[in-house]
């Protein structure tokens, strides 16, 4: 396969918005006087991956200026140019202000969409004027591609900080430019949307997008549904997943997501023993190699199944004393938006059960979970893959997940790692019939299919891997990116998307 990263190719001007910027600014701390400024460069994950696509296209990307020392660097409109070294595109910076982030960002995207989309309306906290900041804040990203876009422009917007911009842009920008949009995170059915503060204006937001795409074809027709129940003026055809709003189309795509498989495959080669042991020691981690390991990989959030996971351990090592000694746990987490309640409470509950199960297992020296919540470098962390025997991945509702297949690439060693895989998320159409399948909440099944997972011979885990690895080498990052632009190309060409059919 001739594919290299950054090949995919955009048919037109390109201007990708996304709520995380690509690289940072901020002033090195230390010295009040020295204010030297560091930069941070985009590490896994979307912005890695579309970053070298940005600067092929030379591009432009607006995002949320977050760092201390961005509008130090930016001309008086936000922008700057970036790689620092050898700039190729326009990073355009959005200040916001204090109070935009907490009802935005904090606010309306993670109070509300976040838990509604993931199926948690019980979760939804819909505060005063947090709608009418992501109202605004949309606005102001959507002035902003207004300011670059050209006729021939490809706007491509990410996730749900931007349900609002499509129609705004669609309406401000030259009828021949594009706009299209990824949502990364499931869609509800219409029973659970219907808990959506300002529903409607959120669907008929989306609307503006003439292609608009999901991971998996359950959430394309989940939103089709929702168009149907909650924008009765709409024409919704279910069977070519297009719907009309108006005078304009947009069509729905299931385009599943992948990863940047060859860096982290080499990452993992060149994460030799000692890069493990150093990485042991460094992050208080126990000597790992007495032990077989297990591992799970998460940001700290309600939806990761994180609870359910210790409690199918705690299952585990009851039934099977055996292992007491021989297995051990690693759970890395990553603190996420904790200024939000629900994310406090959930932290504090997956702390104080690790404890617990530490404190009822530990002997001689072993715990059965070790967990930690420091920041490790994706070269780390593809040290931890490799070395992991089996990854659990285990959320209750996770719209692809990738750390599944960032473990499949980075286990680059014979000996064939398991994966276990939860059945609600968009990464179980991909690699669930190679994986062992789990019910994230059924406890007693699951601490079954962690020992048979550690029971599973070579040949079958070898087997399984092989095939798994095909699988996400095959359906990569910029497979994904060059399919997304491929659907650009073809609604743009379309002449029906404009005017009646
Ligand atoms: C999910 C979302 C992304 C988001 C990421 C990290 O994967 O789909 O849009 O960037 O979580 O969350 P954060 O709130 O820190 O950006």
């Amino acid at each position: 396969d001739e594919r290299r990263r950054g090949d995919a190719v955009c048919p037109g001007s390109l201007i990708v918005v996304s709520n995380r910027q690509p690289y940072r600014h901020e002033y090195e701390d230390g010295s009040e006087t020295d204010r030297s400024i560091t930069v941070d460069e985009p590490t896994g994950g979307l912005t890695a991956g579309l970053d070298p696509v940005v600067q092929q296209a030379s591009g432009t990307w607006v995002a949320w200026g977050d760092g201390d020392a961005d509008f130090d660097v930016a001309n008086e409109n936000g922008c700057v140019t970036v790689p620092p070294a050898e700039g190729a595109y326009t990073l355009r910076r959005i200040d916001l202000c204090d109070e935009a982030v907490d009802s935005y960002y904090y606010g309306f995207s993670n109070r509300v969409l976040w838990p509604l989309c993931h199926g948690f309306p019980t979760l939804i906290d819909d505060r005063t004027n947090d709608f009418e900041w992501y109202r605004t804040v949309n606005e102001r990203f959507a002035n902003a591609v207004g300011d670059h876009a050209t006729d021939d422009a490809v706007v491509w917007l990410q996730d749900y900080h931007f349900a609002l911009a499509p129609r705004m842009i669609r309406e401000s920008i030259p009828a021949d430019a594009t706009v299209a949009q990824f949502w990364h995170v499931p869609w509800p059915a219409p029973s659970t949307f219907q808990h959506c503060p300002a529903g409607g204006r959120i669907l008929e937001g989306l609307l503006g997008n003439d292609l608009l795409g999901f991971h998996v074809d359950q959430y394309a027709d989940r939103f089709l549904d929702c168009v149907n129940r909650f924008l009765p003026a709409a024409t919704v055809d279910k069977n070519r997943r297009t719907v009309r709003d108006g005078g304009e189309r947009t069509r729905v795509v299931a385009t599943p997501m992948g990863i940047d498989a060859e860096t982290h495959a080499r990452d993992a080669e060149s994460a030799d023993e000692e890069m493990f042991d150093a990485l042991c020691s460094e992050h208080g981690l126990p000597d790992l190699d007495e032990t077989v390991i297990g591992l799970g990989v998460d940001r700290l959030d309600y939806t990761k199944g994180i609870p359910e996971r210790l409690a199918a351990l705690e299952r585990f090592f009851e039934r099977h004393p055996d292992w007491r000694g021989e297995f051990t746990f690693v759970q890395k987490a990553t603190p996420s938006r904790t200024e939000i309640p629900a994310y406090e409470r959930h932290g504090e509950l997956v702390r104080s059960e690790v404890e617990r199960i530490n404190s009822r297992f530990e002997s001689g020296g072993w715990q059965p979970v070790v967990y930690t919540d420091e920041y490790l470098e994706e070269a780390e962390l593809c040290s931890l893959y490799r070395n992991a025997d089996v990854m659990i991945v285990s959320p209750l509702v996770d719209g692809m997940n990738l750390v599944a297949q960032e473990f499949v690439a980075a286990s680059v060693d014979d000996a064939g790692d398991v994966l276990l895989l939860s059945d609600r998320v968009g990464a179980h159409e991909l690699l669930g019939s190679h994986a062992v399948s789990i019910d994230p909440t059924d406890v007693d099944d699951f601490a079954d299919r962690i020992a048979h997972a550690l029971a599973m011979p070579a040949y079958e885990r070898r087997r399984r891997l092989d095939v798994l690895r095909e699988r996400v080498f095959d359906a990569d990052l910029d497979r994904w990116m060059q399919t997304q632009f491929d659907w650009i190309r073809r609604v743009h060409q379309d002449p029906r998307s404009r005017g009646p059919d």
